[in-house]
């Protein structure tokens, strides 16, 4: 076989062997094989030295065009297989903009938490800072600074969870006001302050207890603050939480951190007051506690009880929603099932 049939020999096989690949990564792999150093037309010109030097030209004309024939189909597969590669991935990715969408559920705060919420927008309007206390506390915040010294019998009023002898379980956000009033700059204003969060007793849970509940702990300290001012306050607090029509009534009570204390009673937003199951046909709904300030709570933070007073209140988030939305059981809170949580969108 003389060299030009070997060399269309070979120009047949390579290009059955470029037609046939089908994969990108292998088309550089057949160039330098066909057209490398060590490839056949490589070695085919080699072998040009016994040609008859006046058939080289011939030969080696041919030769030039056999590689440049190569070097197209080469380059035109592989121009072929991108194409194809990308219509692949095109088709991978392709998007049916005309399917309808996949609607996304919105989850919403805890009914517990858009009470807080409510809560806490209310009094940030009239000028109170919003404090955060250790839910791990202290005997000596929890209780001693309260007025509430060891072995007082109003310790009996809260089941304690005790950590060591010192460190507990809070159980009310009242500590919240001693922190506060030790580190308050009296140069700088008043103290005006309300502290949300979660409270602990041993109770056994039932239908009205909780082991875990939430409190929010209100206190207002300056000078010339009246038992007016606190009433005026809780009205307002009673009105945005239960609607404008509410009225509210203070009832004579006791808590070691207040005196004199009270109970707060709101005009039963059932019945506006005429009497029914919600409101055991008083009238009146209990909703929370308050006082003026202790002096001995004042002087135990630090402040000085003859110039300086105020107010403190405490209630029961749980306890409002439980009223709000008719909730008879508190443990519903605390069971996290969602279609009794979803009752409370706050769209509604
Ligand atoms: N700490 C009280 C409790 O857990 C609630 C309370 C009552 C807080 C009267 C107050 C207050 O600040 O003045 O039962």
């Amino acid at each position: 076989m003389d060299l030009k049939e070997r060399l269309s020999e070979l120009k047949k096989d390579a290009l059955a062997e470029i037609t046939n690949v089908d994969d990108l990564k292998k088309i550089n792999d057949i160039r330098v094989k066909l057209l490398g150093k060590k490839g056949p037309i490589t070695e085919v010109l080699r072998g040009m030295r016994d040609v008859p030097a006046d058939q080289r030209p011939r030969i080696g004309s041919f030769a030039n065009t056999v590689r440049d024939e190569l070097t197209r189909a080469l380059a035109a597969r592989k121009e072929k297989l991108e194409i194809i590669k990308t219509a692949k991935k095109l088709e991978k990715e392709k998007i049916d903009v005309t399917l309808p969408g996949v609607a996304v559920k919105v989850g919403q705060p805890h009914i517990i938490e858009q009470v807080i919420a409510q809560i806490e927008k209310l009094f940030l309007g009239m000028g109170y800072q919003i404090v955060d206390g250790p839910e791990i506390e202290e005997d000596h915040y929890n209780f001693e600074m309260m007025n509430l010294p060891k072995d007082h019998p109003a310790r009996d009023m809260q089941d304690t969870f005790y950590i060591t002898d010192q460190i507990l379980m809070r159980t009310q956000t009242s500590p919240v006001q001693a922190r506060t009033m030790e580190k308050h700059d009296f140069t700088k204003g008043p103290l005006k302050m309300i502290s949300p969060g979660k409270v602990y007793r041993r109770d056994t849970d039932d239908a009205t207890h909780s082991h875990q509940f939430h409190q929010v702990e209100g206190l207002v300290i300056d000078k010339h603050v009246t038992m007016a001012d606190l009433k005026g306050t809780l009205q307002t607090l009673a009105r945005t939480i239960f609607g404008e029509k509410r009225e509210i009534r203070l009832r004579p009570s006791y808590f070691p951190f207040t005196e004199p204390s009270v109970e707060v009673d709101v005009s039963c937003f059932k019945c506006d007051g005429q009497g029914c199951a919600v409101c055991k046909q008083t009238g009146w709904i209990e909703v929370l506690g308050a006082g003026m300030v202790h002096p001995n709570v004042l002087k135990m933070a630090g402040i000085d009880a003859d110039v300086y007073g105020g107010f403190a209140f405490g209630l029961g988030p749980d306890r409002f929603a439980m009223l709000k939305y008719g909730v008879d059981d508190i443990r519903e809170f605390y069971l996290n099932d969602v279609r009794f949580l979803q009752q409370f969108s706050q769209k509604g």
